[in-house]
């Protein structure tokens, strides 16, 4: 299977693709700090066209996250907000039969749609709280793979700096493995009882 891991620097879950045999592929416009091998550093926006038959994308949600929601003011009259819609809607378009979009909670649910599933770190061996919201395509939702006492907002406490928003934004390492455990054979035939079910 040909997965696109847009907008991942990490390779984390290209890496969880590609350890079940997919020529998976990850594409951000910074390098890769995983091997780069297989990373596309580019606009991703070149490369949604080629073929691909699933992709998770992480688009920035720097402008759309309601935790920045005192900034919503300026950023919507300056156009910034659009822009990043305008990018998130440019994903879900893309001619790809299965996708997830991943962002936290923000302001994609109230002017796109509600997400189709809320994760939590913690239901996926990490002791953290992060709400994070799952649009999908033709996927199933994530299965949690294991729950975890510890659930402190690590990435809400980390000290200013220059890499702070890398370090909050890196995909959790059990949440990319889910993905790629769990939506790694969805090029197979699902079964009803797969398939999105209504909340
Ligand atoms: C919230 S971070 C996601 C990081 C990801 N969870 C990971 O583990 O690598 C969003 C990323 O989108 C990238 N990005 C922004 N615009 C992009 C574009 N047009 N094409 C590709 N990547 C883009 C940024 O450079 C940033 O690394």
């Amino acid at each position: 299977m040909k997965v696109l891991v847009a907008c991942e620097y990490s390779g984390r879950v290209r890496d969880a693709f590609r350890r079940h045999g997919h020529d998976a592929w990850s594409c951000d416009l910074l390098e890769c700090e995983a091997d780069p091998t297989w990373h596309y550093q580019r606009p991703v926006e070149e490369i949604l066209d080629q073929g691909w038959d699933l992709m998770v994308a992480h688009p920035p949600c720097t402008h759309l996250a309601v935790s920045g929601s005192r900034h919503f003011a300026k950023k919507i009259a300056d156009g910034r907000q659009q822009a990043a819609l305008d990018f998130v809607r440019l994903l879900m378009n893309a001619p790809i039969d299965r996708w997830c979009i991943e962002n936290p909670i923000s302001v994609i649910s109230s002017v796109i749609r509600a997400p189709d599933q809320i994760i939590q770190p913690w239901e996926y061996g990490h002791g953290e709280v992060k709400a994070t919201c799952l649009w999908l395509k033709n996927l199933p939702r994530l299965k949690p793979t294991n729950y975890v006492e510890g659930r402190e907002p690590k990435v809400h406490m980390m000290p200013p700096g220059p890499d702070r928003w890398k370090e909050r934004s890196r995909t959790f390492q059990g949440v990319a493995e889910a993905m790629g455990d769990q939506w790694g054979d969805c090029v197979l035939p699902f079964r009803a009882e797969q398939m999105l079910l209504p909340v």
